[in-house]
């Protein structure tokens, strides 16, 4: 057992409680940035005349070499310490002897675990912005297409009106974009540095924490030294942004799912990202997009739990917020696994053009269109509406669609209709009439195109 305290104990802490207590098994994984502070920290307490220039160059020369030493399988993390901060000091001191006592100075523990988890958490948000951001580059591509691959688009999971695959694709486009931009204000909001706090209340050596926050990159020190160990804001803004992530990729693979189903196939999920069943030959299953669907769950339930651990703490730190580390690190872990393969399985999936279309054509999607040839030849909306909910029963009854009507018995039903009516409720013309901002037509959907390439570019 390796603890940085013990003085003013006279026995042994108890086993179990030592475990309990412990936080190496999950805090190891930011050894780095553990190591960046205490090197920002020392090179500000030289800076600042609190260290010599050669305890300085000790301690960065130390700590260098034990972050390589871990890098390099050299040096292993083990149980034997309690904390990722005793695994560094302890071994510091092994290695450099009195200088390294030193490195503690106008720190505690409580700030420096601020910083450290507010360290890997900008390195995980600009790693999972980019994951997200190569999504968006399939997104794209797929836009760029399909912008002539026409679908139904559903309402109610009922066919409501034609749209293309491009356009489909523009809607999930727009969601990720506003995931990535969430993460940027939640980065651009956590961005200050908590070093220099102490346990709660500063401390009384002439830091400066201006010049600290500056070597880590923050935009500038935080303001309140109890908030700055007690906030754990940005990790609940976090793990709601990225539950939303999952939201929209769980929304995203049930769709996959409706359409790989052998009712509708309209895609066909690529071997490689499917699964079989051990009893039936037949079976091929969407089983990736069932679990990133599943584990939406799971990132959910982290929100969830981090928002009631921190409910009831009073200020400052208590040792609850350590619970902060586990959940957030799976639902990082669990984010980033499931963007990479869900971008994986869509640029991979291939689509039924062909089964997409006719399930356009056969669903009575451009049933709207009809009612407007009407209004466009003066007939009222409403009774247009009637019109056309006759013709739709007319042809149920039937078993055809509205293009299989012959204009005799378009007339029957509405003298008002001519043989244009076939061009006017052609999938294509539906497609193509749409065209404010936003819409499924080609030209209006090639603007956007634009714009959304325009933005990867820039972004
Ligand atoms: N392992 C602790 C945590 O994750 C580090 C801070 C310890 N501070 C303390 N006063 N026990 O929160």
């Amino acid at each position: 057992m390796a603890q940085l305290w013990g003085g003013r104990f006279t026995k042994e802490t108890d086993k179990l409680v030592y475990n309990f207590n412990a936080s190496i098994s999950f805090d190891r994984k930011f050894y780095r940035q553990d190591i960046e502070g205490s090197q920002a920290h020392v090179k500000m307490l030289s800076a600042q005349g609190i260290l010599t220039e050669e305890e300085r160059d000790q301690i960065l020369g130390g700590l260098e070499g034990i972050l390589s030493d871990v890098e390099e399988g050299r040096l292993e993390i083990t149980d034997e310490y309690e904390d990722i901060h005793s695994f560094v000091e302890a071994n510091l001191i092994d290695r450099i002897g009195d200088a390294g006592k030193k490195l503690h100075t106008g720190r505690s523990r409580n700030d420096q675990v601020a910083l450290d988890m507010k360290l890997y958490i900008r390195d995980e948000i600009v790693e999972t912005d980019g994951l997200l951001k190569g999504l968006l580059t399939t997104l794209l591509s797929i836009m760029e297409e399909n912008t002539g691959t026409y679908m139904p688009g559903f309402t109610h999971l009922q066919k409501a009106q034609p749209i293309t695959l491009a356009h489909h694709m523009g809607a999930y486009f727009e969601m990720f974009k506003r995931d990535r931009q969430r993460l940027f204000d939640i980065y651009k909001r956590m961005n200050y540095c908590p070093l220099g706090s102490g346990a709660l209340a500063g401390t009384t050596y002439p830091l400066d924490r201006e010049y600290t926050a500056k070597l880590l990159e923050f935009d500038g020190p935080t303001l309140n030294s109890m908030d700055s160990v007690a906030d754990r804001d940005y990790l609940i803004e976090l793990l709601s942004a990225l539950s939303t992530v999952m939201m929209h990729l769980s929304r995203f693979c049930e769709e996959i799912i409706i359409w790989n189903s052998n009712e509708y196939r309209f895609v066909e999920l690529d071997d490689a990202y499917s699964t079989g069943s051990s009893i039936m030959p037949q079976k091929k299953n969407p089983d990736i997009a069932e679990l990133v669907r599943g584990k939406t769950g799971r990132v959910y339930g982290a929100l969830v739990s981090m928002l009631t651990t921190m409910k009831g703490i009073p200020l400052a730190y208590n040792k609850d917020m350590q619970e902060d580390k586990e959940l957030t690190f799976d639902a990082i872990d669990t984010v980033k696994g499931c963007i990479a393969l869900f971008n994986g399985m869509v640029s991979t999936v291939r689509f039924n053009k062909e089964v997409m279309e006719a399930s356009a054509k056969n669903g009575f999607t451009n049933a709207t269109d009809a009612a407007d040839y009407l209004v466009n030849h003066g007939v009222p909306f409403r009774d247009a509406h009637g019109i056309v909910g006759r013709l739709v029963l007319y042809c149920i009854e039937k078993g055809i669609s509205l293009d299989d009507m012959s204009l005799e018995e378009y007339k029957a039903i509405s003298p008002v209709f001519e043989e244009d009516i076939y061009e006017a409720i052609s999938l294509k013309t539906c497609v193509e009439k749409r065209t404010t901002v936003g819409a499924p037509g080609e030209e209006a959907m090639k603007q956007v195109i634009a714009l959304e390439k325009d933005y990867l570019l820039k972004n």
